[in-house]
């Protein structure tokens, strides 16, 4: 029997187009014999929606007509399944029992543990890393700090909130200058580059600073690399076995590889998207840094207990000859299968992967003892003279 699986995508992000390529592209690459998927959109208004035409891009050209003609629904709980609902004239109205969830969604309030939160309330079994792992991922500042505290180094930076910035400015710029210019300023939890600044002064870290906290509350500044290669890999498992993808090298085409590199720049009609992006793949690196990135990727995913599918980014200073962990994406662009089918490993062969570690991953969990059946409101009636501890 074909397992239904609701592909999530959509949400409330910078990277709410993307995360709708990334989803549409994988649910191509399903193998349809064992899988029957659901595409399910969550619009930038946090609802969801069901249509049949969900699984072609022209449907989406237009995003406020999408939620005109296609369902809203919601899920349900129904023990021990579960079901989408179509919420028609205030009622609801079974449309499919789902087997599992994918989720495919990229950036802020969808991949940084919120939906991982609303599937494991549900419990449901989904594709993705957990809340607390995704939740360090989204955020540059707190990833440095628990990655450094392991020993994996990041590139110098500081991280502050935008009252330390407002309340002692003097400070906050004495910091970063003691890192020294060219500095980039990034938001901590956003992703594709956006409110990411270079700056060379004084008025211009002020300026960027700014721009920044347009997008956050908690910025982060780091010393640029100017000799730099910006390298790749994924990482296919969890804390119990870890497989490592090729490496690639990107290319940056303006000062930051912005959001025009990654998605859009020689779009065609037939664009693959992500997959558009300069690079070299397998990149042409030694035997020694590859060693390093691939020993370092699966060190980083373990310290965070990531599950599922991650592209984990490096910096490398060449100049220097270090290598600094950059970011770790846990929902990557495209599912990053272009380096597993770089390896060797097809698409088909990811996504039967990850169900399969998203389905272990959920019996594993009710393996566990999280709740006990004793009633406590049933005891004795003076029960209640001692002391509750919890
Ligand atoms: N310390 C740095 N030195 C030089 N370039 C950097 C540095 N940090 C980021 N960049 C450039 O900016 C791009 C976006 O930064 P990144 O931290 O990856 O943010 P995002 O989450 O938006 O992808 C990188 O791909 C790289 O091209
Ligand atoms: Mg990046």
């Amino acid at each position: 029997m074909r397992l239904n699986v609701g592909v999530v995508f959509g949400g409330k992000s910078v990277e709410h187009e993307v995360s709708i390529i990334s989803a549409l592209q994988m649910v191509e690459n399903m193998n349809k014999l064992k899988y029957n998927p659901i595409t399910i959109y969550l619009s930038k208004e946090n609802e969801f929606y069901y249509h049949k035409d969900m699984n072609k891009i022209d449907f989406f050209k237009d995003l406020n007509r999408v939620k005109l003609v296609s369902k809203k629904i919601l899920f349900q709980k129904n023990h021990p399944s579960n079901e989408i609902h179509e919420i028609k004239n205030n009622r609801l109205k079974k449309l499919y029992p789902i087997d599992l969830v994918f989720l495919l969604v990229h950036g802020t309030t969808s991949e940084d543990g919120t939906l991982s939160a609303f599937f494991e309330l549900l419990d449901m079994p989904y594709v993705g890393s957990g809340i607390l792992s995704s939740a360090i991922n989204q955020n540059k500042w707190k990833m440095k700090q628990i990655l450094e505290n392991n020993n994996i180094q990041s590139v110098s930076y500081i991280g502050f909130y935008e009252s330390d910035y407002y309340n002692n400015k003097e400070h906050i710029i004495r910091k970063c200058e003691e890192i020294g210019y060219p500095l980039i300023i990034k938001p901590a939890s956003l992703g594709s580059s956006v409110g990411i600044t270079k700056c060379y002064d004084r008025e211009g870290l002020n300026k960027a600073i700014i721009t920044s906290l347009q997008y956050d509350v908690e910025i982060v500044v780091e010393k640029v690399i100017l000799d730099l290669l910006e390298l790749n890999c994924s990482a296919l498992g969890d804390y119990s076995n870890l497989e490592v993808s090729s490496i690639e090298q990107v290319f940056q085409k303006d000062e930051i590889l912005s959001y025009q590199d990654k998605y859009l720049r020689g779009k065609t009609k037939n664009s693959k998207g992500m997959e558009s992006t300069n690079r070299e793949l397998p990149a042409k690196i030694n035997e020694k840094l590859r060693l390093e990135i691939e020993t370092t990727a699966v060190n980083a995913i373990k310290i965070i207990g990531g599950s599922g599918v991650s592209r984990i980014d490096f910096l490398y200073d060449k100049s220097e000859g270090k290598l600094y962990l950059n970011e770790i994406n846990t929902i990557p662009g495209s599912l990053a299968f272009y380096l597993w089918a770089a390896k060797g490993k097809e698409y088909k062969t990811l996504i039967d992967d990850l169900i399969v570690l998203a389905l272990n991953k959920y019996r594993t969990k009710n393996t566990k003892i999280s709740s006990y059946d004793t009633n406590l409101l049933s005891l004795p009636k003076n029960f209640n003279k001692g002391k509750i501890s919890n």
